[in-house]
């Protein structure tokens, strides 16, 4: 059975991916913190990304690397260039060094959230990221690009749209995925015998999908599920949003910081004619001022 290590594993995606593939494959978890709750076919080696010691150790022995650790929405640059820049470079080095064959990177819609609600773009469309937490994913995708073209590593990048049970909004009735679909997802990253660099999108056969997920099928993925049977539930309980995060496919990450200053954790704009801060915007940035809360939302991604 091979041995898959799974890094950010005490993650929400790395929770479903560890139900889902349990079984299948011996699973190496990998985090920052610790995790007790282990199953047969489970280990847990600690470690942060950043660190270069700690991902040469961690990686040793796995026949592929799924790379969900990092910080996983948007933030403050320098958690977001340790954790997502640095620990990616030292994630595909180390798989380098220690010749593990193949990496699965959890990149992000967010890597181009820009593109517009109206337009359907497929894996070949050129980066437009949403945020500095989008930049990071970009960055992910090019080394492994790099470390594909030069070093012969496999990678597998994956522009996860949301893992949910079940899609919490209208915006993620066009980009969900079930944690089953990612787990077959999954699979086809680690078992499709012909990858050499693939980009693909992480999403379920959602009606309002906004990619052309072909590169996916291509290579074998077949999704079971469909956001729109969600729909009706979902759109009763939808309220307006900002028509500038309504436009873009990133939603509130374009608008997080929209024309002000990222240097300032403060830097979302006060709506000018009520004063009140949008809370939309704020919601996208780990690390912001925190809401009160009754007003605050959960993380979107
Ligand atoms: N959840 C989604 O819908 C979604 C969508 C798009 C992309 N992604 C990507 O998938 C990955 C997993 O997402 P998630 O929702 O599980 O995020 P999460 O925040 O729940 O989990 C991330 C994990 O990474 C760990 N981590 C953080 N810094 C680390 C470090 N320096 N070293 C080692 N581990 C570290 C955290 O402890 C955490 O357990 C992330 O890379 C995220 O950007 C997730």
């Amino acid at each position: 059975m091979k041995t898959i290590l799974i890094t950010g594993a005490a993650g929400n995606v790395g929770g479903h991916l560890r139900r889902e593939l349990a079984g299948r494959y011996n699973l190496q978890l990998s985090d920052i913190v610790p995790i007790e709750d282990l199953v047969p076919g489970e280990k847990s080696v600690r470690g942060d990304v950043a660190k270069m010691a700690d991902m040469l150790r961690v990686t040793k022995g796995a026949s592929a690397i799924v790379h969900l650790g990092g910080f996983s929405a948007e933030g403050p640059w320098e958690s977001i260039l340790q954790a997502n820049i640095v620990g990616c470079y030292n994630v595909f080095e180390a798989a380098r060094r220690n010749g593990v064959k193949r990496v699965l990177f959890a990149s992000s819609n967010h890597a181009a959230g820009f593109y517009k609600r109206d337009e359907k773009i497929d894996h070949r469309v050129y980066p437009k990221p949403d945020s500095r937490y989008g930049v990071s994913k970009v960055f992910g995708e090019q080394i492994g690009s790099l470390y594909a073209d030069k070093y012969g590593l496999e990678v597998f990048c994956m522009r996860i749209g949301n893992v949910n049970a079940t899609p919490p909004d209208k915006r993620r009735l066009s980009i969900w995925i079930s944690p089953r679909d990612l787990a077959r997802l999954v699979s086809v990253g680690i078992e499709n015998p012909n990858i050499s660099f693939e980009i693909v999108y992480g999403v379920s056969d959602n009606r309002r999908s906004w990619y052309d997920n072909s590169n996916a099928r291509r290579l074998g993925y077949l999704p079971q599920d469909d956001a729109e049977i969600y729909a009706a539930e979902v759109l009763a309980k939808e309220k307006p949003g900002d028509p500038r995060t309504e436009m873009f496919q990133g939603g509130t990450f374009v608008l997080a910081e929209y024309g002000g200053d990222p240097s300032r954790k403060t830097a979302i704009r006060k709506s000018p004619k009520s004063g009140t801060v949008r809370k939309s915007a704020k919601a996208a940035v780990k690390g912001a001022p925190k809401l009160k809360k009754s007003t605050k939302q959960k993380k979107k991604k």
